[in-house]
């Protein structure tokens, strides 16, 4: 191996974590994403045919780990507390009091840290590595959730011993703080979710929460989480002096450390910061629920000590949640895409944090049996950084008498009277009929929004108008829709007609990935649309294979599988395809270059891989041309086993296939 090559690697990933730094920790990249793709790939190109080189700390190797069966427990170095609250300006003071009196000084600094809503993780590093990422758990015992944390990529996979050493950090540290989950990319996977026909989720936490515990890590690194540090221990011991002190130096060491933050000298100005976030919250992009107040000197603290679960020496105030009370006044239902039926309260309008509201979520028959809503009752509303505002708890007391009337499903469909089942297992309810003009409203607004074909001006308003009149029965007729159709609809001029025709015209011209996504298939999402158009390279080919071909698809399972040929069998779905083809959509695309090495050749892959993990070995094979399955049969060339290999090694014996090592698939694969 030359010396040169394993400079120039190295020199690759020095570059890639520095730009990775500006991007996700400092907001303020110094190249294009061009540029930055263009140092991974070659950094990935050189791994790629130098496997041997690849170290776990790479910059590509974020998403490295296997689907997982669950976590493993592990104890924390030292418990992970909760705070106690304060709701008040006065709770605030006697909180100030009692570390007066306690310490018997009254000239107490602190630090003000915003109260970040996810979820708090502690990240252990040996040398400069990152080598464990830790949830809460209960306090003493969280989960090891390692290859998840490692896909976030404000994390720093690893340190440079000279910044540690510079920062004054020990070899073997830890880190606390919290991951959360944006609200950009909250909205977004829940939009995804949405179109998929999957439950949402309902904030941000959630979501955190959800996705921190995925068992499949390339899913955590799609949800594009954030990590925010705010503790630095050793040997489960603060290390530094002071709180102000450890914030500074986890920075300066490359953590990203939330900016918002204040030294105060005295509770006023305390105070003070706490008033001014309060309104100031809503501009962030994340969700924040209050202040937590720190005793700033590490050795106050330790004099303080702790009561049962939370701190002496930290407060977290804790902002009003931006709620109010108001009546429901009926439950309407609305009917989605997928034909799933929202049940929504339509409530006496109320202001809540700036805006009215008049309308709250109901989710679905659980969740309104879960809180025991009559139509009529005076509930809590609460309202997130700018989620749908949803219904917390129905309140009964004198001023505010209990409903009478219950809610029920409707047994056919509010907007086309289709029937209406619950299949069982699911919670939510579905209009059947394949016409529900709510459902074809629903997949035209999904075709033309911007992830998919991206025709602006084609909204709410005129998909109705559209739908509502019979010019448009399915998107293909969109591309049949001339100037004198659209001069007939409600304020429509001349102008905007131009303007929408020449979106709709634009939209020929997406990749084929946008109209496969825009098909609308259940389960089939941007990215899953993506996959499929590199791996066929033409929408006639995805329509032509069966279940077995499709599953050969990165991240593409049965269920996907049968959804995208129960799809393509039905008859109204292969007309609308042909309409679109002849509309002139894009149909075909760039199929992946594969090399030809293992053309034919067929691989089971078995037991526990340690060099590669199965994504990565799959990969592999497959870029050589190869394909993976997931049986031992006759036809299988070659079962590729690692340690623990149990059945498939056996039938493969049995049948007298090939069974070869890890290391030898390597060097049947790259050349
Ligand atoms: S300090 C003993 N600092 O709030 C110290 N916690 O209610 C405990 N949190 O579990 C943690 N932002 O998940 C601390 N700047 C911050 C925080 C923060 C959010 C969360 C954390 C903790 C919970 C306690």
């Amino acid at each position: 191996m030359s010396a040169a090559l394993e400079k120039r690697i190295e020199a690759l990933r020095e570059k890639i974590r520095h730009h990775e730094h500006r991007y996700y920790v400092l907001d303020a990249p110094e190249i294009t994403d061009a540029e930055f793709d263009k140092l991974m790939n070659e950094l990935k190109k050189l791994e790629a045919e130098h496997p041997e080189l690849v170290t776990p700390d790479s910059p590509t190797q974020r998403v490295g780990g296997k689907p997982r069966e669950g976590f493993v427990k592990v104890r924390h170095s030292s418990p992970m507390l909760s705070l106690d609250n304060a709701y008040s300006e006065e709770e605030l003071r006697d909180w100030e009091r009692r570390v007066h009196e306690l310490s018997g000084r009254s000239d107490v600094e602190y630090m003000c840290e915003l109260k970040l809503d996810g979820m708090s993780l502690a990240l252990h590093y040996s040398g400069g590595q990152l080598v464990r990422g830790i949830t809460r758990g209960d306090g003493s015992e969280g989960e090891d959730v390692t290859s998840n944390v490692r896909t976030v990529r404000s994390i720093p996979l690893s340190i440079g011993k000279d910044k540690l050493k510079k920062a004054g950090i020990p070899a073997e540290f830890e880190v606390r703080g919290e991951m959360l989950m944006p609200l950009a990319a909250f909205r977004r996977m829940n939009e995804e979710r949405e179109k998929q026909g999957l439950s949402q989720f309902a904030n941000p936490r959630n979501a955190t929460a959800g996705t921190v515990r995925q068992l499949e890590p390339s899913i955590t690194a799609q949800r594009r989480m954030d990590f925010f540090g705010y503790m630095l221990l050793k040997d489960g011991h603060t290390y530094f002096d002071r709180q102000s002190k450890a914030m500074d130096v986890l920075e300066a060491a490359g953590f990203k450390v939330n900016p918002n933050r204040k030294f105060a000298k005295s509770l006023e100005e305390v105070w003070a910061f706490i008033q001014s976030w309060e309104a100031k919250r809503d501009s962030l992009p994340y969700e924040i629920d209050g202040i937590v107040v720190k005793v700033d000197r590490t050795a106050l603290q330790q004099e303080l000590g702790f009561t049962g679960k939370a701190p002496r020496w930290a407060i977290a105030y804790k902002y009003a949640a931006r709620g109010a009370v108001t009546q429901i006044e009926d439950i309407l239902v609305q009917v989605g895409r997928t034909g799933k039926l929202t049940p929504v309260a339509a409530l006496k309008p109320v202001p809540i944090g700036g805006t009215t509201v008049s309308r709250a979520t109901l989710h679905n028959m659980d969740e309104i049996e879960r809180l025991g809503v009559k139509i009529g009752d005076w509930v809590e509303v609460e309202r997130g950084g700018d989620v749908i505002p949803k219904v917390v708890q129905v309140v009964d007391d004198k001023e505010h008498p209990r409903g009478h009337k219950n809610f029920h499903m409707p047994e056919h469909c509010p907007v086309c009277s289709g029937n209406v089942v619950r299949t069982e297992g699911e919670v939510d309810h579905r209009c059947v009929n394949a016409n529900c003009p709510a459902k074809l409203q629903g997949t035209i607004l999904h075709f033309a929004s911007r992830h998919v074909m991206d025709i602006d001006g084609l909204g709410e308003a005129l998909v109705n108008q559209l739908t509502e009149r019979g010019l448009v029965k399915n998107v293909a007729d969109l591309y049949r829709l001339t100037k004198d159709d659209l001069l007939k609809l409600e304020r429509m001029g001349d102008k905007s007609a131009q303007n929408v025709l020449a979106e709709i015209e634009a939209s020929k011209k997406l990749p084929l990935e946008r109209v496969i996504y825009g098909l609308g298939i259940r389960f089939v999402g941007e990215r899953t649309a993506q996959f499929l158009a590199e791996h066929f390279g033409s929408l006639d080919a995805v329509m032509k294979v069966g279940a077995e071909e499709l599953e050969e698809v990165n991240e593409v399972g049965p269920r996907i599988a049968e959804s995208i040929v129960e799809f393509f069998a039905d008859e109204h779905n292969r007309q609308l395809v042909s309409d679109l083809r002849k509309a002139g959509l894009t149909f075909t695309g760039q199929k992946k270059q594969k090399g030809t090495k293992l053309a034919g050749k067929t691989f089971v892959l078995t037991g526990t891989l340690v060099r590669h993990t199965r994504d990565e070995a799959k990969k592999m094979i497959e870029d050589a041309g190869g394909r993976v399955s997931g049986s031992v049969s006759k036809k299988t060339d070659y079962v590729v086993a690692g340690s623990d290999a149990g059945s498939k090694l056996d039938k493969a014996r049995e049948l007298g296939v090939s069974v070869i090592g890890e290391k030898e698939l390597e060097e049947l694969a790259v050349s």
